[in-house]
């Protein structure tokens, strides 16, 4: 994130009215211009305060990101929330094949432990984020668990620095609020007789404090590649900025990492995951 510019504009702005007080000796315009002055200014610490936010947030190392990635997702799916463990969190799910998560980086000291833990566990899983998904799978294989297929990314952005996208035609939008957990709905209007309830695509976003942390984007298959996972991305980081976030994290899926790059997001880090069993059902890897 660039460190945002002077608003010469209000300084211009404020010395011409002095000047124009000057010629005219009128009072009032002295106090207009030092009401500008004392707005630039303000307007100024204000840019600035949310952009040292927003450099501080980016600045964190890998363990603290996956903290505050996990706080927010935990919150936006309802989990409780996570405590911390060594190198990172464990995260209560309590679904049927996944009812609790340990999410931590790729210390080895940190693996050697919980391999173990995670092995003797029913119905639990352990996602491991790392720069080298390579040099983590063999810790899987050797600790008896199994590992999955995809890759996930864990991604950061200034939300300051997030494009806009707007909402194509054919569509309308729903926002709604829950607490600090933000979700938009996405329906079409070809699909409005037909089927009310059916959602063309939709997400959330979770605020806490300066963070704001996406999940469960999706666009129904019949409406995708025309524009509407990057218009919900848009409204959710506006709302989630209205709301006081500067900074973002999510856990992408391969297919979201594609439409997240293309909005500012960069990746952070990979993110693999193994489990202490075979799934009795198909169970999606997703974090996002
Ligand atoms: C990822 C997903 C939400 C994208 O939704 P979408 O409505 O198709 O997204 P958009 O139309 O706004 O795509 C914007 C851009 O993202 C990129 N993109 C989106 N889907 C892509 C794909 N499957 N492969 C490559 N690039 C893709 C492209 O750059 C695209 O621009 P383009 O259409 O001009 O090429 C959608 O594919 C989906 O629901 N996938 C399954 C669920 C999922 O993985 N969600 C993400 C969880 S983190």
């Amino acid at each position: 994130m660039e460190a945002p510019g002077r608003i010469w504009f209000g300084y211009i702005a404020a010395v011409g009215i002095a000047v124009i007080g000057l010629i005219t000796l009128d009072p009032l315009a002295f106090g207009l211009a030092v009401v500008v002055l004392g707005a630039t200014v303000l307007g100024e610490w204000y840019r600035g305060r949310q952009a040292a936010l927003a450099l501080a947030a980016q600045n964190a190392d890998l363990p603290e990101l996956v903290s505050r990635w996990a706080r927010g997702w935990a919150y936006a799916r309802g989990f409780p929330r996570p405590t911390e463990v060594p190198g990172g969190v464990r995260v209560e799910v309590g679904e049927p094949e996944r009812r609790v998560e340990w999410v931590v980086t790729d210390d080895a000291g940190t693996l050697a432990g919980l391999v173990d833990t995670v092995r003797a566990t029913p119905e639990a899983w352990l996602s491991v984020v790392t720069d080298s998904p390579g040099s983590v799978r063999p810790w899987f294989a050797e600790g008896g668990l199994v590992a999955g297929e995809a890759e996930e990314a864990l991604m950061s952005i200034g939300l300051a620095d997030h494009a806009s996208r707007k909402l194509p035609e054919g569509y309308r939008v729903e926002v709604e609020r829950d607490g600090g957990v933000i979700a938009v709905t996405v329906r079409s209007d070809a699909d409005a007789d037909a089927d009310a309830d059916a959602a063309a695509a939709g997400g959330r976003i979770a605020v806490i404090g300066t963070d704001a942390v996406a999940d469960r984007i999706q666009t129904d298959p019949g409406h995708r590649r025309r524009g509407l996972g990057g218009a919900v991305m848009s409204l959710l980081v506006s709302a989630a900025r209205e709301a006081g976030a500067v900074h973002g994290l999510l856990v992408a899926s391969e297919m979201g990492e594609a439409l997240y790059a293309g909005l500012g997001w960069r990746v952070e880090a990979r993110l693999v995951t193994a489990r202490s069993a075979a799934p009795r059902t198909s169970v999606e890897s997703r974090h996002g």
